[in-house]
């Protein structure tokens, strides 16, 4: 099955309002016409607001780089899938290793948070990955399989091709080392085969994206596999000119 390519730009915690706002603008600059792939950034929560307008007009998407699983409720500092809505995004990053790492997220937790933006209407993008002790182990595709399962619980088939999952492995993240293309696309190979035994048919339209040290002189490995629809970059999403060529990149192998 054909599936549209999507790059995503992970911005983490960078950015002001101002400094944000100028990133969009150089990014419309760098990026021109985007037609034959998909492209959001993910700014932090401060600036969504402000991001949404100046993306007005663009193809450029919105997304979050986090939610709660609640709509409303006492729990203070938190945001929900909804509002996320009401600002304009379209996507949510859930289970980033980030946050599994530094704020004790589990496979439950993300998966409430899954169920809880595709309550909303969002689209979520499920991040997996296995730590460099699990890949050393030998155990990548057993703890990426279990994230998959744990993160999608309670999906329904119909439901599904909502969801864009993200290959990342942890000790490829901010590293500067990515993966390999041809093990990110044997993982990914895994990750669909337990996606068709869970979901059957439907889970075909699931994009399948890989992330960690991606950028625009690598990219092309990635994409050039058939199972890797597309990328999730942090760092060099900061960079105008380099997420650019990223984006170019989907395109060009998508014309
Ligand atoms: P990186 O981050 O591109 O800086 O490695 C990717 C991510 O954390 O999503």
């Amino acid at each position: 099955m054909k599936r549209r390519p999507l790059i995503v730009g992970n911005w983490k915690l960078h950015n002001t309002v101002g400094e944000a706002i100028a990133l969009v603008e150089g990014l419309k600059r760098a990026l021109g016409d985007v037609a034959g792939c998909e492209v959001a950034v993910c700014p932090p929560f401060t600036a969504l607001y402000a991001v949404r307008g100046a993306l007005c007009g663009t193809a450029i998407a919105l997304g979050a780089q986090d939610c709660h699983w609640a709509e409303r409720g006492p729990f203070t500092g938190e945001v929900s899938p909804g509002m996320l809505r009401d600002v304009g995004c379209r996507f949510v990053i859930v289970g980033h290793s980030e946050r599994r790492q530094h704020f004790g997220e589990t496979d439950a937790v993300v998966n409430q948070k899954l169920l809880a933006a595709l309550a909303a209407g969002l689209n979520p993008i499920l991040c997996v990955g296995e730590r460099a002790r699990d890949r050393e182990a030998g155990r990548t595709q057993e703890v990426v399989a279990a994230q998959l399962e744990g993160g999608l619980a309670g999906v329904s088939a119909a439901r599904l091709p909502e969801v864009v999952v993200a290959y990342e492995p942890v000790w490829a993240i901010g590293t500067g080392t990515p993966a390999r293309p041809e093990d990110a696309a044997a993982v990914a190979v895994g990750m669909r085969q337990c996606l068709r035994a869970g979901w059957g048919e439907s889970s075909e339209a699931v994009r399948l994206l890989y992330g960690g040290s991606v950028s625009g002189a690598n990219v092309r490995g990635f994409l050039g596999q058939a199972v890797i629809d597309g990328a999730l970059v942090g760092g060099l999403s900061l960079d105008p000119v380099e997420f650019a060529r990223i984006v170019e990149a989907a395109r060009s192998l998508e014309t």
